[in-house]
């Protein structure tokens, strides 16, 4: 299946407008800078080949060493980190219409039910950069255009995955193909000017930063709804950095007898070509291509630094996607929308502390088998089947406690 695994890295950087507030005086709200990052992987050590990430977030903040995403599907996790709720409850499950994709979000309604449109209204501006959603492409980008936002540069499709000729589509201006130019230097540009822009408005302000890299190349063939892929194309200065770097041989590495639970069982055994392509690959984007619907794969990286935040702390307790925007909305001294169904994560020493003391949260984690809408796998099928992988593999205490919707999902306690 295409587009199996599309997981991010979420940093979330906080500066806030008024550093200390003193008691009577309203507290002002903080900046939000959030930037968010494809195909990262925690257990497979992404982190472990960008040193400022860690140096600069990790270091002078907190990393979450148990953050899941809900659902390890790129467009109904994303809408699920936009709006605070479950993919059941978004009724977006897929990257591709009829079932999931920019148009799946705009015909539930969620346009004005979305993060940057709650946080305009609590008085924020709001900017965006790279990649919003799937199938969020060159026919559709202005039909309508995503709201609550004060500045967009958005990567569309088809050209989303292109490094070097990604189309871009820049507030209400037609898109464009920035032929030449990497896509995530582009991205880079834009979110300066955005700050630049966001600290001349005087307002708080929010800023998405979402660059494609290091997902795989992919093109679509014209008259092809099925994209071809390749090694990503990293920038002409870094094509040599991690020489021999390959892909984690840990024990779910291509091993002598089965393991696994439902397809991932059945796979064979890989070949010595095999192997080296996917080193090759490794290198290129430093994530393995292989796809395993496992905690492995659903554990990403999550680092946050700001003010209030502890710095170089490592913390255990369970987090998700789902929390973010709560997260965000406590930050920013917002009231809690009644349809969350994330809890703000603790961000202060005092609530760490207790959330280590006492587990503080249940996630449901729930796989699809997304791309190509109608040709997607039956889920109910792949869902019940994998409990029993979860089970096995979710953080220990673990619990399958819980179904849900109708594919059914499952609870992991920590
Ligand atoms: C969820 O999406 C499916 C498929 O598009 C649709 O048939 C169904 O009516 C939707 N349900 C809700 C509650 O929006
Ligand atoms: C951002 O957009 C909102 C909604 O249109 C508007 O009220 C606000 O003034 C804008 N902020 C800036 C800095 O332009
Ligand atoms: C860049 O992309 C555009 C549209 O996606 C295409 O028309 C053009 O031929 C491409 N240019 C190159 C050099 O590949
Ligand atoms: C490895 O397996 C692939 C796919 O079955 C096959 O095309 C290739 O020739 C094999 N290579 C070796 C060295 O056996």
């Amino acid at each position: 299946m295409l587009f199996n695994i599309a997981f991010s890295i979420f940093l979330v950087a906080l500066a806030s407008a008024s550093p200390s507030s003193k008691c009577g005086t309203p507290k002002k709200q903080p900046n939000f800078v959030f930037i968010m990052a494809d195909d990262q992987d925690l257990h497979l050590n992404s982190l472990a080949y960008q040193p400022i990430v860690r140096e600069r977030i990790g270091e002078q903040g907190t990393t979450f060493n148990k953050h899941f995403c809900t659902i390890s599907l790129c467009c109904p996790s994303r809408v699920s980190l936009l709006t605070g709720k479950l993919a059941h409850n978004t009724n977006v499950t897929d990257v591709f219409p009829p079932y999931g994709g920019h148009p799946k979000f705009i015909s539930q309604g969620l346009n004005d039910k979305y993060l940057p449109v709650w946080l305009q209204s609590a008085g924020y501006s709001t900017y965006y950069t790279g990649k919003l959603m799937n199938s969020h492409s060159n026919a559709n980008w202005n039909n309508p255009y995503p709201a609550g936002w004060n500045g967009t540069g958005f990567l569309l499709d088809p050209a989303t995955y292109v490094y070097n000729n990604a189309t871009f589509q820049v507030d209400r201006n037609p898109p464009v193909s920035r032929t030449g130019e990497c896509s995530t230097d582009i991205i880079k540009d834009m979110s300066l000017d955005f700050l630049d822009k966001a600290d001349k408005a005087g307002a708080p302000f929010f800023i998405g930063i979402a660059p494609s890299a290091p997902r795989s190349e992919s093109r679509f063939e014209l008259g092809s709804e099925i994209p071809y892929f390749a090694p990503p194309v990293p920038a002409e200065r870094h094509k040599d950095l991690f020489p021999g770097v390959k892909v984690p041989r840990g024990v779910s590495f291509n091993p002598d007898a089965p393991s696994g639970a439902s397809w991932v069982s059945k796979l064979p055994k890989l070949n010595s070509s095999q192997i080296d392509s996917m080193d090759g690959y490794h290198r290129a984007r430093l994530h393995p291509a292989s796809r395993v619907h496992t905690k492995k794969t659903s554990t990403s990286p999550f680092l946050i630094r700001g003010p209030g935040i502890p710095k170089n702390r490592n913390v255990d307790f369970v987090t998700s996607h789902t929390d973010i925007a709560p997260t965000i909305f406590k930050l920013a001294g917002v009231d809690l929308r009644h349809d969350f169904d994330g809890t703000p994560m603790p961000t202060t020493v005092r609530h760490m502390n207790g959330a280590r003391l006492s587990p503080r949260c249940t996630i449901m984690l729930r796989w699809s088998t997304g791309g190509g809408g109608g040709l997607a796998l039956p889920r109910a099928t792949i869902q019940s089947r994998d409990w029993d992988q979860v089970a096995r593999s979710a953080p220990t205490p673990t619990t399958p406690t819980k179904r849900s919707g109708s594919w059914g999902s499952l609870a992991a306690w920590a």
